[in-house]
């Protein structure tokens, strides 16, 4: 087929670097593989789900609907299961004491969480997706963290966007460095071309950094401060892939239990749900600007791939609208089986033991990098999520066409290059000196060997 018959899409979109990594982790079966963000196997909930999905086709209530098109926006019963989970997340129970560093209590309206505003997703993938398409035009700006999850830059490209790249610090977002990027859009003119600011606000990909609450509200102040400016809303997507991958399930947590009650349902393991930073939702006055993106994914199982997100209108009614040409329902099956894990409580369950899992295994890899890695490398060690990000010095480069990059692979381990976590922003060059190295899939003993093998080639190099 001729180039020239695709349409700009068609030829602009190339291969997505997340396919090419998936594949080689698992076409070669030697590799060890600290790049894709596969989820940890050995954890997967196949007996808690082969349970689930009998209850929901014995069921006369649920047999027949599961196995039927559903509507576009969701489930009905999963819309509002989902809905009650995220409050929980968010607000533990009303009222409740919040730890300091979580601004000043307020109430939040329910409405906030409504099901009316949630839509049910293929994985929140689709959800970035359709909320890029239902905002923005070609040649319109999108804000993102610098560096960012690349599957969502692969997006932006595609569609013809253009992004800037706002600074990402061990404590979350650089506000003081967002405003200075607004200020010099508004000089140029550009600000009306400036429609999102894209955040991946807890243990985000790829750096496992968390963006505070705190920072959360002084972020939409600042996208408000400037919309007179850009004659128009400029929303904040927040999306929270990783919220609930929390190591430390107690920390942060907006609950009333006592201590001793804490500990009881810690021994227990059933701590349904870890609670920690709030979401951009609950930030007073933040409604009509902020897409919160979530999934089952991560917490559950990356091959049910159900994702979902609250939207302020108009946009809930365009992205429903455009989903409905899309796929016009996400897999009514998988809806249910995801609700009933919510209901029967096996879902709580299964994330309390993820923590620990994930926890585990982020010990396991700390201490590789401590004893395998040169000390001209320097990590940042997550609280949550699945990545450690790891600084070589400056002048040596970890990206596709490096030496370290072609070196790892001789040695059968992978990486994620930093340089495709990075906007194509033309106001700073790519740094191409870092690395993304996952804990989720490789069991321990592959995390030791593949941490072993990247240090000795990193000591070789360096
Ligand atoms: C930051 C982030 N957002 C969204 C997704 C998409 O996940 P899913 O579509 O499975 O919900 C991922 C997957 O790796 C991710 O890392």
């Amino acid at each position: 087929m001729k180039l020239h018959v695709l349409s700009k899409i068609g030829q602009r979109t190339t291969e997505p670097p997340i396919s090419w990594l998936m594949h080689a982790a698992l076409s070669r079966p030697k590799l060890i593989s600290l790049a894709a963000g596969f989820t940890d196997s050995a954890s997967l909930p196949v007996a808690e789900a082969r349970a689930a999905l009998n209850q929901v086709l014995r069921s006369p209530k649920t047999g027949r609907p599961a196995l039927q098109y559903g509507i576009t926006a969701g489930d009905t019963t999963l819309r509002q299961l989902t809905a009650a989970h995220l409050r929980k997340l968010d607000l533990g129970g009303t009222p409740c004491r919040r730890p300091q560093n979580q601004g000043r209590r307020h109430a939040v309206p329910p409405e906030r969480y409504s099901p009316k505003r949630l839509l049910i997703t293929g994985g929140s993938q689709q959800l970035l997706y359709l909320t890029a398409e239902a905002l923005c035009n070609e040649g319109d700006i999108v804000l993102v963290e610098d560096p960012t999850y690349f599957v969502f830059l692969g997006i932006l490209q595609s569609r013809g966007l253009r992004a800037r790249a706002v600074r990402l610090g061990r404590d979350g977002l650089d506000l003081a460095h967002l405003e200075r990027v607004l200020q010099s859009l508004k000089r140029s003119g550009e600000l009306h071309r400036v429609k999102l600011f894209y955040l991946v606000s807890y243990f985000q990909n790829p750096t496992g950094v968390t963006t505070s609450f705190q920072k959360k509200c002084g972020l939409l102040k600042l996208l408000k401060k400037f919309e007179r400016a850009a004659g128009h809303p400029i929303y904040l997507l927040e999306d929270a892939a990783y919220r609930e991958l929390r190591f430390d399930p107690v920390a942060g947590v907006c609950d009333r239990r006592t201590s001793d009650e804490m500990a009881n349902s810690r021994r227990s393991q059933t701590a349904a749900t870890s609670y920690g930073e709030r979401s951009a939702l609950a930030v007073p006055g933040a409604a009509e600007r902020v897409i919160y993106a979530g999934t089952f994914s991560k917490p559950f199982a990356t091959g049910v791939r159900v994702g979902y997100g609250i939207l302020p209108e108009p946009l809930f009614t365009a992205v429903k609208h455009i989903k409905g040409n899309h796929d016009f329902g996400t897999s009514n099956l998988l809806q249910h089986l995801v609700a009933r894990t919510l209901a029967s409580g096996i879902y709580g369950r299964h994330v309390a033991q993820l923590q620990k899992r994930y926890a585990h295994k982020a010990r396991v890899m700390k201490l590789a990098i401590k004893k395998h890695f040169p000390p001209a490398v320097g990590w940042w060690e997550p609280e949550g999520g699945l990545y450690f990000w790891a600084r070589l010095p400056r002048n040596v480069s970890t990206g596709l066409k490096s030496k370290v990059f072609s070196t790892a692979l001789k040695n059968d381990v992978l990486y994620v290059p930093g340089e495709i976590c990075y906007a194509a922003d033309p106001s700073r060059r790519k740094p191409n000196h870092e690395m993304r190295i996952s804990f989720g899939s490789a069991s321990e003993a592959d995390i030791r060997e593949g941490i072993k093998r990247l240090g000795k080639v990193l000591r070789k190099l360096i």
